[in-house]
Protein backbone atom coordinates (compact mmCIF):
# COMPACT_ATOMS: atom_id res chain seq x y z
CA UNK A 1 0.00 0.00 0.00
CA UNK A 2 3.17 2.09 0.91
CA UNK A 3 4.54 1.88 -3.05
CA UNK A 4 3.12 4.80 -4.68
CA UNK A 5 4.05 7.34 -2.29
CA UNK A 6 7.81 5.37 -2.17
CA UNK A 7 8.30 5.20 -5.69
CA UNK A 8 7.78 8.88 -5.64
CA UNK A 9 9.99 9.50 -3.03
CA UNK A 10 12.77 7.64 -4.88
CA UNK A 11 12.22 9.35 -7.68
CA UNK A 12 12.15 12.86 -5.87
CA UNK A 13 15.70 11.98 -4.25
CA UNK A 14 16.89 10.81 -7.45
CA UNK A 15 19.31 12.87 -8.98
CA UNK A 16 20.51 11.53 -11.79
CA UNK A 17 23.44 11.70 -13.81
CA UNK A 18 22.86 14.40 -15.58
CA UNK A 19 21.89 16.19 -13.17
CA UNK A 20 25.21 15.60 -11.22
CA UNK A 21 27.03 16.48 -14.60
CA UNK A 22 25.20 19.38 -14.04
CA UNK A 23 26.13 19.85 -10.34
CA UNK A 24 29.90 19.33 -11.12
CA UNK A 25 29.94 21.77 -14.14
CA UNK A 26 28.51 24.58 -11.58
CA UNK A 27 31.20 23.37 -9.24
CA UNK A 28 34.06 24.00 -11.40
CA UNK A 29 32.96 26.79 -12.51
CA UNK A 30 32.09 28.73 -9.03
CA UNK A 31 35.66 27.16 -8.10
CA UNK A 32 37.13 29.24 -10.65
CA UNK A 33 35.05 32.55 -9.91
CA UNK A 34 35.98 31.79 -6.50
CA UNK A 35 39.69 31.67 -7.01
CA UNK A 36 38.80 35.38 -8.24
CA UNK A 37 39.06 38.71 -6.44
CA UNK A 38 35.89 39.34 -8.05
CA UNK A 39 33.91 36.37 -6.84
CA UNK A 40 31.50 37.25 -4.41
CA UNK A 41 28.88 38.38 -6.99
CA UNK A 42 28.86 35.04 -8.50
CA UNK A 43 29.76 32.22 -6.00
CA UNK A 44 29.33 31.58 -1.94
CA UNK A 45 32.12 29.61 -2.30
CA UNK A 46 35.61 31.12 -0.52
CA UNK A 47 37.90 29.37 -2.14
CA UNK A 48 40.17 30.29 1.02
CA UNK A 49 43.95 30.59 0.42
CA UNK A 50 45.73 28.38 3.41
CA UNK A 51 48.94 29.37 2.79
CA UNK A 52 50.31 25.53 3.18
CA UNK A 53 52.14 25.85 0.48
CA UNK A 54 54.88 22.98 1.05
CA UNK A 55 53.45 19.57 1.88
CA UNK A 56 55.24 16.70 4.12
CA UNK A 57 58.41 14.81 1.90
CA UNK A 58 59.19 12.53 4.74
CA UNK A 59 62.54 14.68 5.84
CA UNK A 60 60.66 16.53 9.25
CA UNK A 61 62.02 15.10 12.23
CA UNK A 62 61.43 16.12 15.82
CA UNK A 63 58.22 16.37 17.87
CA UNK A 64 55.27 18.32 17.68
CA UNK A 65 51.50 18.59 19.13
CA UNK A 66 48.58 18.17 16.59
CA UNK A 67 45.17 20.38 18.04
CA UNK A 68 42.39 19.38 16.38
CA UNK A 69 38.79 20.62 17.04
CA UNK A 70 35.91 18.81 14.78
CA UNK A 71 32.41 18.77 14.81
CA UNK A 72 31.96 16.29 17.70
CA UNK A 73 35.52 16.07 19.14
CA UNK A 74 38.88 17.62 20.19
CA UNK A 75 41.40 15.80 19.52
CA UNK A 76 45.05 16.24 21.44
CA UNK A 77 48.12 14.61 19.74
CA UNK A 78 51.73 14.68 19.62
CA UNK A 79 53.79 13.49 16.70
CA UNK A 80 57.05 12.16 16.93
CA UNK A 81 59.00 11.60 14.11
CA UNK A 82 62.22 10.21 14.06
CA UNK A 83 64.96 8.33 11.39
CA UNK A 84 63.87 5.72 8.99
CA UNK A 85 65.26 2.34 10.01
CA UNK A 86 66.46 -0.32 7.59
CA UNK A 87 66.69 2.35 4.75
CA UNK A 88 63.34 3.32 4.21
CA UNK A 89 62.52 6.65 3.11
CA UNK A 90 59.53 7.56 5.41
CA UNK A 91 60.38 8.72 9.36
CA UNK A 92 59.26 6.52 12.06
CA UNK A 93 56.12 8.12 13.14
CA UNK A 94 54.74 7.61 16.53
CA UNK A 95 51.78 9.24 17.52
CA UNK A 96 50.46 9.50 21.11
CA UNK A 97 46.62 11.52 21.44
CA UNK A 98 43.36 11.46 23.32
CA UNK A 99 40.13 12.74 22.71
CA UNK A 100 37.40 14.70 24.13
CA UNK A 101 33.80 14.96 23.41
CA UNK A 102 32.97 18.85 22.42
CA UNK A 103 29.78 19.02 25.19
CA UNK A 104 26.72 21.19 24.27
CA UNK A 105 27.45 23.94 26.66
CA UNK A 106 30.80 24.04 24.93
CA UNK A 107 28.60 24.71 21.56
CA UNK A 108 26.54 27.37 23.26
CA UNK A 109 29.33 28.93 25.26
CA UNK A 110 32.11 32.00 25.00
CA UNK A 111 35.03 31.35 22.57
CA UNK A 112 37.09 32.22 26.04
CA UNK A 113 35.40 29.11 27.19
CA UNK A 114 35.90 27.25 24.12
CA UNK A 115 39.44 27.69 23.84
CA UNK A 116 39.72 27.56 27.69
CA UNK A 117 38.42 24.07 27.47
CA UNK A 118 41.65 23.57 24.57
CA UNK A 119 44.25 24.67 26.92
CA UNK A 120 43.06 22.55 29.56
CA UNK A 121 42.56 19.62 27.56
CA UNK A 122 46.37 20.34 26.41
CA UNK A 123 47.64 20.73 29.71
CA UNK A 124 46.36 17.47 31.05
CA UNK A 125 47.45 15.79 28.14
CA UNK A 126 51.11 17.56 28.35
CA UNK A 127 51.04 15.92 32.55
CA UNK A 128 50.27 12.73 31.10
CA UNK A 129 52.95 12.06 28.53
CA UNK A 130 56.05 14.05 30.48
CA UNK A 131 55.68 16.87 28.69
CA UNK A 132 55.23 20.14 30.59
CA UNK A 133 57.92 23.09 30.53
CA UNK A 134 58.46 21.58 26.91
CA UNK A 135 58.64 23.76 24.38
CA UNK A 136 56.80 22.43 21.68
CA UNK A 137 55.39 23.68 18.16
CA UNK A 138 51.99 23.75 18.07
CA UNK A 139 49.16 22.83 14.54
CA UNK A 140 46.06 23.72 15.47
CA UNK A 141 43.06 22.33 12.71
CA UNK A 142 40.22 24.21 13.61
CA UNK A 143 37.17 23.14 11.20
CA UNK A 144 35.84 26.56 10.61
CA UNK A 145 36.18 29.17 8.12
CA UNK A 146 38.80 31.72 8.31
CA UNK A 147 40.76 34.18 6.58
CA UNK A 148 44.29 33.72 6.52
CA UNK A 149 47.26 35.84 5.50
CA UNK A 150 50.14 33.81 6.97
CA UNK A 151 50.10 30.03 7.75
CA UNK A 152 49.82 31.36 11.64
CA UNK A 153 47.32 34.11 11.74
CA UNK A 154 43.63 33.04 10.93
CA UNK A 155 41.12 35.28 11.22
CA UNK A 156 37.47 33.56 11.76
CA UNK A 157 34.75 34.27 9.19
CA UNK A 158 31.58 32.60 10.81
CA UNK A 159 30.81 29.57 13.54
CA UNK A 160 29.29 26.66 11.74
CA UNK A 161 27.84 23.30 12.45
CA UNK A 162 26.47 22.79 16.09
CA UNK A 163 28.47 25.58 17.52
CA UNK A 164 26.45 29.02 18.62
CA UNK A 165 28.85 30.91 19.94
CA UNK A 166 28.52 34.49 20.39
CA UNK A 167 31.71 35.68 19.85
CA UNK A 168 35.06 35.57 18.29
CA UNK A 169 33.92 36.40 14.42
CA UNK A 170 36.66 38.72 13.15
CA UNK A 171 39.04 37.61 15.53
CA UNK A 172 42.20 35.68 14.94
CA UNK A 173 42.04 32.23 16.08
CA UNK A 174 45.47 31.86 16.92
CA UNK A 175 45.70 34.94 19.38
CA UNK A 176 42.51 33.50 21.52
CA UNK A 177 44.62 30.11 21.36
CA UNK A 178 47.20 31.77 22.74
CA UNK A 179 45.37 33.59 25.11
CA UNK A 180 43.75 30.59 26.69
CA UNK A 181 47.39 28.87 26.91
CA UNK A 182 48.49 32.10 28.94
CA UNK A 183 45.33 32.04 31.38
CA UNK A 184 45.86 28.19 31.74
CA UNK A 185 49.59 28.78 32.82
CA UNK A 186 51.38 25.00 32.86
CA UNK A 187 51.86 25.29 29.18
CA UNK A 188 55.16 27.01 26.97
CA UNK A 189 53.70 25.83 23.83
CA UNK A 190 53.53 28.11 20.57
CA UNK A 191 50.78 27.86 17.65
CA UNK A 192 52.70 27.93 14.56
CA UNK A 193 50.44 26.78 12.18
CA UNK A 194 46.81 26.69 11.93
CA UNK A 195 44.45 24.62 9.23
CA UNK A 196 40.95 23.66 8.45
CA UNK A 197 40.01 20.09 8.53
CA UNK A 198 40.16 19.92 5.12
CA UNK A 199 43.91 20.85 4.59
CA UNK A 200 44.76 18.80 7.82
CA UNK A 201 43.27 15.79 5.82
CA UNK A 202 45.42 16.75 2.47
CA UNK A 203 48.44 16.57 4.45
CA UNK A 204 48.37 14.02 6.52
CA UNK A 205 46.87 12.07 3.43
CA UNK A 206 50.08 13.26 1.39
CA UNK A 207 52.37 11.43 4.43
CA UNK A 208 50.39 8.53 3.39
CA UNK A 209 50.20 8.70 -0.41
CA UNK A 210 52.31 11.26 -2.20
CA UNK A 211 49.81 11.39 -4.84
CA UNK A 212 47.18 13.12 -2.36
CA UNK A 213 45.51 16.17 -3.60
CA UNK A 214 42.21 16.24 -2.07
CA UNK A 215 41.17 16.20 1.75
CA UNK A 216 37.39 15.92 2.23
CA UNK A 217 35.20 15.89 5.19
CA UNK A 218 32.09 14.31 5.47
CA UNK A 219 30.78 14.50 9.00
CA UNK A 220 28.99 16.87 10.96
CA UNK A 221 29.85 19.13 8.23
CA UNK A 222 31.06 18.78 4.68
CA UNK A 223 34.23 20.68 2.80
CA UNK A 224 36.82 19.77 0.49
CA UNK A 225 40.19 21.19 0.55
CA UNK A 226 42.66 20.71 -2.83
CA UNK A 227 45.86 21.45 -3.98
CA UNK A 228 45.87 24.74 -6.39
CA UNK A 229 48.51 26.38 -8.61
CA UNK A 230 49.52 29.57 -6.78
CA UNK A 231 49.30 31.79 -10.41
CA UNK A 232 45.72 30.75 -10.34
CA UNK A 233 44.58 32.25 -6.75
CA UNK A 234 44.40 36.24 -7.53
CA UNK A 235 44.51 37.07 -3.64
CA UNK A 236 48.29 35.37 -3.45
CA UNK A 237 51.24 37.14 -4.35
CA UNK A 238 53.00 34.63 -7.39
CA UNK A 239 56.11 34.19 -6.89
CA UNK A 240 56.97 31.70 -9.37
CA UNK A 241 54.96 29.38 -11.94
CA UNK A 242 55.43 25.87 -10.04
CA UNK A 243 54.16 27.02 -6.72
CA UNK A 244 51.26 25.36 -5.19
CA UNK A 245 49.13 25.80 -2.24
CA UNK A 246 46.36 23.75 -0.54
CA UNK A 247 42.93 25.98 -0.90
CA UNK A 248 39.93 24.78 1.42
CA UNK A 249 36.86 25.46 -0.59
CA UNK A 250 34.01 26.09 1.84
CA UNK A 251 32.41 24.18 -0.14
CA UNK A 252 29.26 24.19 2.53
CA UNK A 253 28.69 27.38 1.03
CA UNK A 254 28.27 25.95 -2.71
CA UNK A 255 24.54 26.21 -3.51
CA UNK A 256 23.47 29.78 -1.19
CA UNK A 257 23.44 30.83 -4.56
CA UNK A 258 20.51 28.72 -5.18
CA UNK A 259 22.01 26.72 -7.80
CA UNK A 260 20.67 23.89 -6.29
CA UNK A 261 17.34 24.87 -5.75
CA UNK A 262 15.29 22.82 -8.17
CA UNK A 263 16.51 19.32 -5.81
CA UNK A 264 15.44 20.56 -2.87
CA UNK A 265 12.11 18.42 -1.71
CA UNK A 266 9.76 19.83 0.55
CA UNK A 267 12.23 17.96 3.17
CA UNK A 268 15.26 20.20 2.64
CA UNK A 269 13.08 23.37 2.73
CA UNK A 270 11.79 22.09 6.12
CA UNK A 271 14.76 21.06 7.19
CA UNK A 272 16.38 24.10 5.97
CA UNK A 273 13.32 26.09 8.02
CA UNK A 274 14.11 24.52 11.34
CA UNK A 275 17.67 24.51 11.14
CA UNK A 276 19.93 27.28 13.05
CA UNK A 277 20.82 28.93 10.13
CA UNK A 278 17.85 29.42 7.51
CA UNK A 279 18.96 30.24 3.85
CA UNK A 280 22.74 28.95 4.16
CA UNK A 281 24.78 26.06 4.03
CA UNK A 282 22.15 24.37 0.98
CA UNK A 283 24.26 22.25 0.12
CA UNK A 284 26.00 20.59 3.53
CA UNK A 285 22.45 20.33 4.35
CA UNK A 286 21.76 17.51 1.89
CA UNK A 287 25.01 15.84 2.45
CA UNK A 288 26.06 15.87 6.00
CA UNK A 289 25.64 14.47 9.37
CA UNK A 290 24.56 17.36 10.94
CA UNK A 291 21.28 16.96 8.54
CA UNK A 292 20.80 13.69 7.46
CA UNK A 293 18.99 12.37 10.33
CA UNK A 294 16.58 14.88 10.39
CA UNK A 295 15.61 14.77 6.67
CA UNK A 296 14.94 10.96 7.17
CA UNK A 297 12.86 12.02 10.67
CA UNK A 298 10.93 14.39 8.47
CA UNK A 299 10.29 11.93 5.41
CA UNK A 300 9.21 9.22 8.15
CA UNK A 301 6.98 12.10 10.06
CA UNK A 302 5.37 12.69 6.53
CA UNK A 303 4.82 9.46 5.44
CA UNK A 304 2.90 8.31 8.93
CA UNK A 305 0.42 11.22 8.39
CA UNK A 306 0.46 10.59 4.59
CA UNK A 307 0.73 6.77 4.26
CA UNK A 308 -0.33 5.17 7.65
CA UNK A 309 3.41 4.70 8.78
CA UNK A 310 3.28 3.09 11.91
CA UNK A 311 -0.11 2.55 12.25
CA UNK A 312 0.01 6.31 11.62
CA UNK A 313 1.04 7.53 14.74
CA UNK A 314 4.08 9.78 15.01
CA UNK A 315 5.53 9.76 18.54
CA UNK A 316 6.39 13.17 21.00
CA UNK A 317 10.45 12.02 20.27
CA UNK A 318 10.00 11.50 16.23
CA UNK A 319 8.09 14.93 16.22
CA UNK A 320 11.06 16.74 17.91
CA UNK A 321 13.65 17.99 15.67
CA UNK A 322 17.25 16.57 15.29
CA UNK A 323 15.41 13.20 17.46
CA UNK A 324 16.58 10.93 14.43
CA UNK A 325 20.55 11.02 14.32
CA UNK A 326 22.61 10.50 11.37
CA UNK A 327 24.12 7.56 12.99
CA UNK A 328 21.26 5.93 13.45
CA UNK A 329 20.93 6.00 9.55
CA UNK A 330 24.36 3.91 9.03
CA UNK A 331 23.24 1.99 11.81
CA UNK A 332 19.75 0.93 10.14
CA UNK A 333 21.60 0.53 6.23
CA UNK A 334 24.51 -1.70 8.14
CA UNK A 335 21.91 -4.34 9.42
CA UNK A 336 19.95 -4.03 6.20
CA UNK A 337 23.27 -5.07 3.79
CA UNK A 338 24.46 -7.24 6.04
CA UNK A 339 21.85 -9.73 7.62
CA UNK A 340 18.54 -10.39 4.68
CA UNK A 341 16.11 -10.07 7.03
CA UNK A 342 17.37 -9.33 10.56
CA UNK A 343 15.75 -6.41 12.40
CA UNK A 344 16.70 -5.89 15.53
CA UNK A 345 18.61 -2.61 15.38
CA UNK A 346 16.05 -0.64 13.56
CA UNK A 347 13.53 -1.82 15.54
CA UNK A 348 15.56 -0.96 18.44
CA UNK A 349 16.14 2.22 16.73
CA UNK A 350 12.68 2.96 16.13
CA UNK A 351 11.36 2.21 19.28
CA UNK A 352 13.80 4.57 21.05
CA UNK A 353 12.26 7.44 19.13
CA UNK A 354 9.07 5.87 20.52
CA UNK A 355 7.20 4.09 17.39
CA UNK A 356 6.30 0.37 16.98
CA UNK A 357 6.83 -0.63 13.31
CA UNK A 358 5.68 -3.39 11.48
CA UNK A 359 7.46 -5.74 9.37
CA UNK A 360 6.53 -3.50 5.94
CA UNK A 361 7.44 -0.27 8.35
CA UNK A 362 10.60 -1.90 8.68
CA UNK A 363 11.43 -2.45 5.12
CA UNK A 364 10.29 1.42 4.26
CA UNK A 365 12.64 2.87 7.02
CA UNK A 366 15.36 0.93 5.36
CA UNK A 367 14.23 2.55 2.08
CA UNK A 368 14.47 5.79 3.14
CA UNK A 369 18.02 5.54 4.77
CA UNK A 370 18.96 4.43 1.49
CA UNK A 371 17.69 6.91 -0.77
CA UNK A 372 18.86 9.88 1.81
CA UNK A 373 22.57 8.68 2.01
CA UNK A 374 22.72 7.68 -1.89
CA UNK A 375 21.42 11.01 -2.80
CA UNK A 376 24.37 12.65 -0.26
CA UNK A 377 27.19 10.51 -1.65
CA UNK A 378 26.25 10.97 -4.89
CA UNK A 379 25.81 14.85 -4.57
CA UNK A 380 29.51 14.89 -2.89
CA UNK A 381 30.96 12.86 -5.79
CA UNK A 382 29.97 15.82 -7.83
CA UNK A 383 31.66 18.02 -5.55
CA UNK A 384 34.55 15.54 -5.66
CA UNK A 385 34.43 15.09 -9.84
CA UNK A 386 34.67 18.93 -9.82
CA UNK A 387 37.94 19.37 -7.88
CA UNK A 388 39.48 16.28 -10.23
CA UNK A 389 38.39 18.15 -13.36
CA UNK A 390 40.38 20.78 -12.09
CA UNK A 391 43.40 19.42 -11.05
CA UNK A 392 43.22 17.76 -14.40
CA UNK A 393 42.89 21.15 -16.02
CA UNK A 394 46.30 22.13 -14.16
CA UNK A 395 48.26 19.22 -15.47
CA UNK A 396 47.08 19.01 -18.89
CA UNK A 397 50.02 17.23 -20.20
CA UNK A 398 48.92 14.08 -18.34
CA UNK A 399 46.65 11.59 -20.00
CA UNK A 400 44.96 9.49 -17.41
CA UNK A 401 45.48 11.42 -14.13
CA UNK A 402 45.32 9.45 -10.84
CA UNK A 403 45.03 11.08 -7.85
CA UNK A 404 44.30 10.61 -4.58
CA UNK A 405 41.89 11.92 -1.74
CA UNK A 406 42.03 12.00 1.41
CA UNK A 407 38.89 11.62 3.44
CA UNK A 408 37.19 11.79 7.01
CA UNK A 409 34.35 12.22 9.49
CA UNK A 410 31.74 10.63 10.91
CA UNK A 411 29.55 10.10 7.71
CA UNK A 412 32.37 9.02 5.78
CA UNK A 413 33.92 6.50 8.63
CA UNK A 414 30.44 5.25 9.80
CA UNK A 415 28.12 4.72 7.23
CA UNK A 416 28.66 1.35 5.45
CA UNK A 417 28.11 2.12 2.12
CA UNK A 418 29.10 6.15 1.75
CA UNK A 419 32.60 5.32 0.54
CA UNK A 420 31.67 2.51 -2.12
CA UNK A 421 28.88 5.24 -3.39
CA UNK A 422 31.02 7.85 -3.53
CA UNK A 423 33.91 6.43 -5.45
CA UNK A 424 31.92 4.85 -7.68
CA UNK A 425 30.04 7.73 -8.99
CA UNK A 426 33.20 10.00 -8.52
CA UNK A 427 35.03 7.41 -11.04
CA UNK A 428 31.95 7.28 -13.27
CA UNK A 429 31.89 11.04 -13.44
CA UNK A 430 35.14 11.41 -14.07
CA UNK A 431 35.63 9.09 -16.86
CA UNK A 432 34.91 10.96 -19.58
CA UNK A 433 37.83 13.66 -17.94
CA UNK A 434 40.56 12.03 -18.16
CA UNK A 435 40.98 11.63 -14.35
CA UNK A 436 40.90 9.15 -11.60
CA UNK A 437 40.22 9.88 -7.93
CA UNK A 438 41.27 6.76 -5.27
CA UNK A 439 40.32 7.55 -2.01
CA UNK A 440 41.76 6.54 1.33
CA UNK A 441 40.44 6.89 4.78
CA UNK A 442 42.56 9.46 6.78
CA UNK A 443 41.44 8.51 9.99
CA UNK A 444 41.65 11.18 12.62
CA UNK A 445 43.99 12.27 10.16
CA UNK A 446 43.80 16.04 10.30
CA UNK A 447 45.05 16.53 13.69
CA UNK A 448 48.59 14.46 12.50
CA UNK A 449 48.49 16.90 9.27
CA UNK A 450 48.17 19.99 11.64
CA UNK A 451 51.26 18.54 13.27
CA UNK A 452 53.01 17.89 10.18
CA UNK A 453 52.13 21.35 8.93
CA UNK A 454 53.63 22.27 11.95
CA UNK A 455 56.75 20.41 11.54
C1 LIG B 1 37.82 14.01 12.39
C2 LIG B 1 38.93 14.92 11.92
O1 LIG B 1 38.16 12.72 12.40
O2 LIG B 1 36.69 14.27 11.59
C3 LIG B 1 38.46 16.34 12.23
O3 LIG B 1 40.12 14.61 12.58
C4 LIG B 1 37.21 16.59 11.46
O4 LIG B 1 39.44 17.28 11.90
C5 LIG B 1 36.17 15.55 11.84
O5 LIG B 1 36.71 17.90 11.73
C6 LIG B 1 34.90 15.72 11.09
O6 LIG B 1 33.93 14.81 11.56
P1 LIG B 1 32.85 15.23 12.64
O7 LIG B 1 31.84 14.19 12.50
O8 LIG B 1 33.52 15.29 13.97
O9 LIG B 1 32.37 16.59 12.22
C1 LIG C 1 31.73 23.08 8.22
C2 LIG C 1 32.79 24.16 8.36
C3 LIG C 1 33.99 23.88 7.47
C4 LIG C 1 34.50 22.48 7.80
C5 LIG C 1 33.38 21.46 7.59
C6 LIG C 1 33.80 20.04 7.92
O1 LIG C 1 31.17 23.14 6.95
O2 LIG C 1 32.25 25.42 8.06
O3 LIG C 1 35.01 24.83 7.66
O4 LIG C 1 35.60 22.16 7.00
O5 LIG C 1 32.28 21.79 8.43
O6 LIG C 1 34.11 19.90 9.27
Amino acid sequence: SYQPYLQSLKELLHVTDAQLTTVSDRMLQDMTYGLQLSRKSKTQMEMLPSFVDSLPDGSERGAFIGLDLGGTNLRVLLLTLSDPVDNGSKPVADIKSESFKVTKDLLEGTSAQLFDFIAEKMASFAHKNGLVGKKLPVGFTFSFPFDQDRINHAILKAWTKAYHIKDGVGDDVVQMLHDAIARQGDLNCEVVAVCNDTVGTLVSGVAEDQNCQIGLIVGTGTNAAYLEKVSNIESVESQGADRWMCVDMEWEYFADTGCLDQFLTEFDKQVDASSPMPGQFIFEKMISGMYMGEIVRSILCKLAKVDNLFAGNISETLATTDAFLSRYVSDITEEAIAEHGKTEVVTKILSSVGVTPSSEDVVIVQLVCEFVSTRAAHLCAAGVSAIARKIKANHPDENDLVITAGVDGSVYAGHPTFDTMLEDKTAQLCSAHGVKVQFIHAKDGSGKGAALIAA
